[in-house]
């Protein structure tokens, strides 16, 4: 019988994390550390789903899994096949609620999956769209980042209803993730912003507004080896966050520890209240040193990698 394969790798918010959900510029970057594989196979009766959690039919998925219950269900309708005969196996590397987009993750390769089951043809707009109704499901209003992100294989400068922008980079930017280890919930740490928005609109904007031009800031640093300016970007932008209220003592400690230990800047990534940081380091050796230290310092998980520039630049 035969088998098809869906992967998808994720993503990191380099900056603008919640102002993009109120209409400012966030850039993105595909995180390929991490990732979801998605098999199908033919299983005679109704659909299976198999994860690490759930083993059992679509029907009866537990709350965690309605999103992408739905996002399967409206695949199939999509390419007219009836929800039945299938086994679906999700298996991930991304640790869940870490801002690293694990369900987005799993949603573009649940949906890619399918789709090479059935042979199927797709636009990237079919596979986005599809994808975000499991993210619509989990994140209440999500801005659609994420997902846009983990299709992408360059950084991604983001606004809600413009063209999408891929960003080059000019030289290679060394980078360091650091896991707080407590799992945050996106949905509500948006919910609270809009909250706080919603108080006081002339504050809360002026902040937002402050991290899309933080941000913009941000873009030509990556495009002219500006690293020190970025890591300057990045704290400014952590400080709004923090302002906000989606930072918590867990992030505030690696933060000022990869900052103390050399690090150009440091924020959280992604959705906040939990979830993991990102420090730009100096160089490749640096970022080695600083995830090491980061581990012995209490983070649950530490990934250096490196965002390689154009060489010919
Ligand atoms: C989550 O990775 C990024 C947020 O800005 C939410 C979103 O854009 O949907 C917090």
């Amino acid at each position: 019988e035969k088998t098809a394969i869906g992967i998808a790798h994720s993503k990191l918010i380099l900056i603008g994390e919640h102002a993009v959900v109120h209409g400012q510029p966030a850039i993105a970057i595909p995180f390929p550390l991490v990732g979801v594989e998605t098999s199908v196979e033919y299983i005679p009766g109704s659909v299976m789903i198999d994860t690490t959690f759930y083993h059992g039919p679509l029907s009866t998925a537990p709350e965690s899994l309605q999103g992408i219950a739905q996002c399967i269900q409206e695949t199939l309708k999509h390419i007219n096949m009836p929800a039945e005969d299938l086994v679906i196996r999700i298996k991930s590397s991304i640790p869940p609620g870490k801002g690293l987009g694990s369900s987005a993750s799993v949603a573009i390769s649940v949906v890619r999956s399918l789709f090479a089951y059935f042979e199927e043809d797709y636009t990237d707009e079919d596979l986005l769209t599809l994808a975000n109704i499991s993210e619509t499901f989990a994140h209440g209003a999500p801005s659609g980042i994420d997902t846009l992100t983990i299709t992408s294989q360059s950084p991604v400068w983001y606004e809600k209803e413009h063209p999408i922008d891929f960003i080059e980079l000019s030289d290679d930017f060394h980078f360091v993730v650091a896991d707080s280890g407590r799992i945050g919930d996106t949905r509500m740490a948006v919910e609270s912003v809009a909250q706080l928005l919603k108080m006081a609109p002339k504050r809360i904007h002026r902040k937002l507004e402050r991290i899309g031009q933080l941000t913009h800031h941000a873009k030509q640093a990556l495009e002219k080896k500006g690293k020190h300016i970025l890591g300057h970007m990045l704290n400014e932008a952590q400080k709004e966050l923090e302002a906000l209220g989606v930072s918590d003592a867990g992030l505030n400690r690696l933060i000022h520890f990869a900052r103390s230990e050399g690090a150009l800047g440091a924020k959280l990534t992604g959705g906040g209240n939990g979830g993991c940081i990102i420090a730009l380091a100096q160089n490749e050796v640096h970022s080695r040193q600083l995830a090491e230290k980061l581990r012995k310092f209490g983070a649950h998980a530490v990934w250096p990698f490196v965002l390689k520039g154009n060489q010919e630049k």
